[in-house]
């Protein structure tokens, strides 16, 4: 193995690659997801609540130490906008009533199952590494807009009709995306090319969290 074949560089075509491999990312825990039929009413309470302990409180943590990680005007005005969006219409207080009416509040143990795999997340982001941050946070975007459907259906099978937070979250936007792509394109330009181990260690771990969620494991 040698440590320069890896590397990555800003460009059209690089950015259009860790694009295509977010995307690949989504897909396979997408279709990694089991059947909302075949679950118990305690295994779709248990991702609902899962889901719940991660989104609510970490987030615009996360989202937060994305705008202090940055260094690029367009980066900033593209973090700024979904921060002012989720403390202006309170995305933890949505987030909380979807849980409330599917009866999925987390418990103690729903945070306990969690704990390591958020953990790993948190300190991740405490590094405070602009590419690999952006990288992460344009994958959980994806992730959670594409998940909204599947997250409606247990909160649907729980007895719910409360679905403001899927709704608003389910949106497909490209321009959003584009920008997203447009900003890590400009915090590229600023950083020295690095391996792609380094880029995606936050997608992993947040892959790794995010399969924690579906299965308590
Ligand atoms: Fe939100």
């Amino acid at each position: 193995m040698t440590a320069t074949a890896d590397l990555v560089t800003a460009s059209d075509s690089m950015i259009a690659s860790i694009q295509a491999r977010i995307d690949r990312a989504i897909d396979d825990l997408l279709a990694s997801l089991p059947n909302p039929g075949e679950l118990s009413a305690e295994e779709r309470r248990g991702i609902i609540a899962r889901y719940t302990a991660v989104l609510e409180g970490n987030f615009i943590y996360w989202m937060t130490g994305a705008y202090l990680s940055v260094g690029s005007d367009e980066a900033r005005a593209k973090i700024i906008d979904n921060l002012r969006e989720e403390v202006r219409d309170c995305h933890p207080g949505m987030m909380r009533r979807f849980a409330l009416a599917a009866h999925a509040i987390p418990t103690d143990a729903d945070a306990q199952a969690i704990y390591r795999n958020l953990m790993n997340v948190r300190l991740f982001i405490g590094r405070l590494s602009a590419v690999p941050i952006v990288v992460t946070m344009a994958f959980f975007e994806g992730f959670i807009q594409r998940f909204m459907a599947y997250l409606a259906e247990l909160a649907r099978r729980q007895g719910s009709a409360e679905m403001e937070y899927t709704d608003v979250h389910g949106v497909c936007d490209v321009t959003h995306t584009q920008e997203l792509f447009r900003a890590l394109e400009a915090e590229m330009a600023l950083a020295p090319p690095m391996p792609a181990k380094e880029m995606f260690e936050g997608v992993e771990l947040l892959r790794t969290l995010i399969q924690n969620i579906v299965v308590d494991n």
